[in-house]
């Protein structure tokens, strides 16, 4: 089989966290007129699934593109364990300054898993609802 073939993997993760959708530089009623009840000071939580995609070519001797118990770990120490049960807003350095929408989250995830050895990052996609889910790829 051709080494040059390659494919995507994509694995599905899931933590609970919560946030209040909140920008300083804004007044009160503007965050309220953009948030919503999002914006309620006690924050809300979600159950958000994580879809991480990996792609390169098959290893010829494994037949993988990239071994499961590699990448687990790596997702689980670089974003469950930083995003469980926590409060993004305060618990996560990057939601310090920046509002923890699920577009942001994205962005954080994708920056967080970019340099995994073994495969190149694809693309992050995160649910928040059932009804909602970004992507983000370069
Ligand atoms: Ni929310």
């Amino acid at each position: 089989m051709s080494g040059s073939l390659r494919i995507s993997l994509t694995r599905r993760y899931r933590f609970a966290a919560s946030h209040r959708l909140y920008n300083a530089r804004f007044s009160e009623e503007e965050n309220r007129r953009l948030y919503g009840k999002c914006c309620n000071p006690r924050g809300h939580g979600h159950n958000y699934t994580v879809e991480v995609t990996v792609c390169g070519p098959v290893d010829p001797a494994t037949g993988m593109v990239a071994n499961l118990g590699d990448l687990d770990p790596f997702v689980g120490r670089e974003v469950i364990e930083a995003f469980d049960y926590k409060y993004l807003n305060e618990e996560v350095p990057a939601f310090r300054d920046r509002v923890p929408t699920t577009e942001n989250l994205c962005r954080e995830i994708y920056r967080r898993l970019k340099s995994f050895p073994a495969a190149t990052l694809e693309r992050i996609r995160v649910e928040e609802t059932g009804q909602n889910s970004f992507e983000f790829a370069e």
